[in-house]
């Protein structure tokens, strides 16, 4: 016999960024973040987990190819869903899982990730949220959806936050076991639909320093990054939820686009310096801003993660429109362009 299930998951894009961990092994970061979780149909990765008394061991393939699973990440994930497994059983099909059978069978994990091609956006925040949503379906896990965050969070930590839809914070946490370290939404996606999310992918290059890395670099080198996480992100963070909770365009998009730059400026001053962003996408900053400033008020705001590509909030979708009419003719042709909106969270695919 087998047994199976498949989960969709959509990524998530940090608007007040994470960046800087106190555990390296837990993924336990210096400061709290925020993001919008975007639709799970279009950025998504789709699981599927599979037990069989005839699997030897654990496996898993990666958009069809086999990947290893001996990283402490995977490891860790499949350990804390094996510890929380409950009993399963189909009386129809005559399978019973005990609690400990959990422990003794192997599983086969299949995920496919549906970005577009190389475009360097978060796969592994929507990969291991995916992978531990269907791994504790799997599994009859009856936690909450708290407790599988702070599991997917020790996969990847921008992970944890796919698990909700809307806005969602991830609280650093104090505990020294990481427990409380976990994602909690701030609203839904139906609390503020107006936004557009507009992806321009400026390049299509794998980037030269993985987020992993780079910010150890930061938080071994950088004064900037401990005067941030310290002094700067604990008051956004707090000015942040307001402005989603009144729908604030222009807060949310002013903290959303200096804190932006703050992490471009924290990796500038890393030891030796990481550069993410390239002349596109200083092109495109000065654009909105200087669009923003014509306009009087804010229309769209820029956020860019470890990489060279923009995320455009637009305020709504008549300024989506206008913001992709003016992209297409300032940035021709090396400029891909592609619209998203809010989402739901991590969800059991039929
Ligand atoms: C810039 O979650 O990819 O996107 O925890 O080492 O897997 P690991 O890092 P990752 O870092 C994401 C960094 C970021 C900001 C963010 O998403 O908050």
């Amino acid at each position: 016999w087998i047994v199976m299930v498949t989960a969709k998951s959509p990524t998530n894009i940090a608007v007040i960024k994470y960046w800087g961990k106190r555990d390296e092994t837990l993924i336990l970061p210096i400061n709290d973040s925020i993001s919008v979780t975007l639709d799970p149909d279009h950025l998504c990765t789709t699981t599927t987990v599979a037990v069989s008394p005839a699997f030897q061991s654990d496996r898993m393939w990666l958009n069809g190819k086999e990947i290893s699973l001996s990283g402490h990440r995977y490891q860790n994930c499949l350990r804390e869903i094996r510890q929380r497994a409950s009993e399963y059983e189909d009386e129809k099909r005559g399978i019973r899982i005990s609690k400990e059978d959990w422990g003794k069978l192997h599983v086969h994990i299949a995920s496919y990730n549906n970005f577009p091609t190389a475009a360097g956006l978060a796969s592994s925040a929507a990969g291991f949220a995916c992978l531990v949503f269907a791994l504790g379906k799997l599994m009859q896990v009856k936690e909450d959806l708290g407790a599988l965050s702070a599991i997917a969070r020790q996969g990847s930590g921008s992970a944890c936050r796919s698990l909700y839809g809307g806005f969602v914070k991830w609280v650093m946490g104090n505990d020294v076991t990481g427990k409380d370290s976990i994602a909690v939404q701030l609203a839904s996606e139906k609390h503020w639909d107006d936004l557009v999310i507009i992806i321009a992918v400026v390049s299509s290059r794998q980037k030269e320093t993985s987020s992993t890395t780079g910010m150890r670099e930061s938080v071994e080198t950088s004064t900037l990054l401990h005067h941030r996480s310290k002094e700067v992100v604990p008051k956004r963070i707090v000015q942040m939820e307001e402005a989603i909770a009144n729908r604030d365009f222009a807060s949310f998009s002013k903290l959303t686009c200096t804190d932006s730059n703050q992490f471009h400026a924290v990796c500038l001053d890393t030891c030796p310096p990481i550069f993410y962003m390239n002349d596109t996408s200083h092109k495109i900053i000065s654009y909105v801003e200087k669009w923003n400033q014509y306009e009087g008020t804010a229309q769209v705001a820029y956020t860019f993660d470890a990489g060279p590509n923009a995320v455009l909030i637009a305020r709504d979708r008549k300024t989506a429109g206008h913001l992709l009419q003016r992209l297409l003719f300032y940035f021709p042709p090396n400029v891909d362009l592609s619209s998203y909106v809010l989402g739901d969270k991590s969800i059991l695919q039929e």
